[in-house]
């Protein structure tokens, strides 16, 4: 049995976790990318660390272990000007001190997700598009306890605490590839607002993909 409650500091190793064997295109980056905190400080210890009452997570009663989280921000405008301030200086350092001679295959990797970043084109009237949907969130949960409605609890979970909150919309970012997201936001009512052109992926070996916005309003 799992049991959603609210993010803890002691999460923080097991969060990471989870997002490391969900990370590659909703399956595992093992073998891919070998440090684990570098991938945690790019794809979710923001969350963790600077918003963790905006955190849910899944776990499993009999181990004790987080299998699934929910991580969010209320203001995507906030938490975006937030990582510049507070994220990008705690990954550079750990990328060129520690990662470059420890897993240097994973630097090189680090430095794909960098140069794809920094071309990535901007999404014509990006703003104007998300302004009815401030908040932002990311799901995953680990292989061998999806399908079991735990993602579904989770969504609940927060938008509960969206309601709460009055946050009016919320928004995410997945590609066409990922078929269980997108079976499992359209199952939950979330509607496609931007369908990117295909193209490269983040990883330097992935095929093509479209990138997709989904988003809601909470009501
Ligand atoms: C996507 C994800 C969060 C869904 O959570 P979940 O707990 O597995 O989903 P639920 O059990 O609540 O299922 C709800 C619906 O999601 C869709 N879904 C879930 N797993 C699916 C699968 N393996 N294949 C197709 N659709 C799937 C279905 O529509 C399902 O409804 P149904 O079972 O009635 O058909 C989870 O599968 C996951 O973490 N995947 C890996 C990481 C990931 O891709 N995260 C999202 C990144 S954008």
């Amino acid at each position: 049995m799992t049991y959603i409650r609210n993010y803890q500091s002691k999460d923080r190793k097991d969060v990471i976790n989870v997002c490391w064997r969900t990370g590659y295109m909703g399956k595992s980056a093992a073998g891919r990318f070998d440090d684990l905190y570098l991938f945690g400080l790019l794809f979710c210890l923001y969350y963790t660390d600077y918003e963790p009452e905006n955190c849910f997570v899944a776990e499993d009663e009999k181990t004790g272990q987080v299998i699934g989280y929910i991580l969010s921000s209320l203001d995507s405008k906030k938490q975006e000007e937030q990582f510049r301030k507070y994220m990008i200086r705690k990954i550079v350092l750990r990328a060129f001190f520690y990662t470059l001679w420890r897993y240097p295959r994973t630097f090189k990797v680090f430095w794909h997700f960098k140069e794809r970043w920094d071309e990535e084109p901007k999404i014509p009237n990006i703003e104007s598009l998300l302004e009815p949907y401030p908040a932002h969130l990311h799901i995953d949960i680990i292989q061998n306890y999806q399908r079991q409605g735990i993602g579904t609890e989770l969504m609940e979970a927060l938008e509960n605490h969206f309601k709460d909150r009055n946050v009016t919309g919320v928004h995410l970012g997945t590609s066409d590839r990922n078929i269980k997201a997108v079976n499992f936001y359209q199952k939950l009512n979330f509607s496609v607002i931007y369908e990117g052109l295909s193209g490269n992926g983040m990883w330097p070996d992935t095929p093509e993909v479209k990138p997709l916005i989904f988003a809601k309003e909470i009501k």
